[in-house]
């Protein structure tokens, strides 16, 4: 049997933290379907790439919905932007599919963006990750990702999923933000 594909675990996830009035985050808007997932799920999105294929694209996807806002410009500023609070927050890392692979998330870019989303994160809603561990940025990224996890105070590790079939498979991680303090 096929394991279940990694961002239809992550969309199941998200559903079971999200509803009608949530106000979300897609840190890394690639080809839109996060971004199009939340808005169809959710009051409002906030989304993020550096990439102007990426906001095209998304743009395209999102076929004039009014509930959603893209911006160029990288997910370490993302506090720039959002003004509020907000209940999920999605980093669907490394680089855009059928893209520049060489155009990829950093882990010194995404340290600054999640420590930014768990503040920006409600208490008692969560953060979700997806590392990419098959190449080679990815898994520098993955790796020090997981020796800061352990740095923050706070949150809580509710549940990872991978491929069991595959050494290189990507991961995804569901942290619970469980106080107001962050680092
Ligand atoms: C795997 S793709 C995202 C997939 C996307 N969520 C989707 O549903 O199609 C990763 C994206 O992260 C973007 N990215 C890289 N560095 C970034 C940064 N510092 N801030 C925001 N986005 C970034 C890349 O340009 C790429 O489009």
């Amino acid at each position: 049997m096929r394991p279940e594909n990694i961002n239809t675990v992550c969309h199941r996830w998200l559903l079971e933290n999200i509803n009608e009035e949530s106000v979300c985050i897609d840190a890394t808007m690639g080809n839109g379907n996060d971004t199009l997932f939340l808005a169809e799920h959710c009051r409002y999105v906030y989304a993020f790439d550096i990439q102007k294929e990426a906001l095209e694209h998304t743009k395209e996807r999102l076929a004039g919905r009014e509930n959603v806002s893209l911006f160029l410009a990288s997910h370490a500023e993302m506090d720039k932007y959002v003004k509020e609070s907000v209940d999920a927050v999605v980093f669907n890392l490394g680089y855009l599919p059928k893209g520049d692979e060489s155009v990829t998330t950093l882990w010194e870019s995404t340290q600054t963006a999640v420590k930014k989303a768990l503040a920006l994160l409600k208490s008692d809603k969560c953060l979700f990750l997806v590392f990419y561990i098959g190449h080679a940025e990815g898994n520098r990224e993955y790796r020090s990702f997981l020796s800061f996890l352990p740095t923050l105070q706070n949150v809580k590790v509710e549940r990872t999923y991978t491929y069991i079939d595959r050494h290189d498979a990507p991961i995804l991680y569901q942290i619970r933000k469980i106080g107001d303090e962050i680092l």
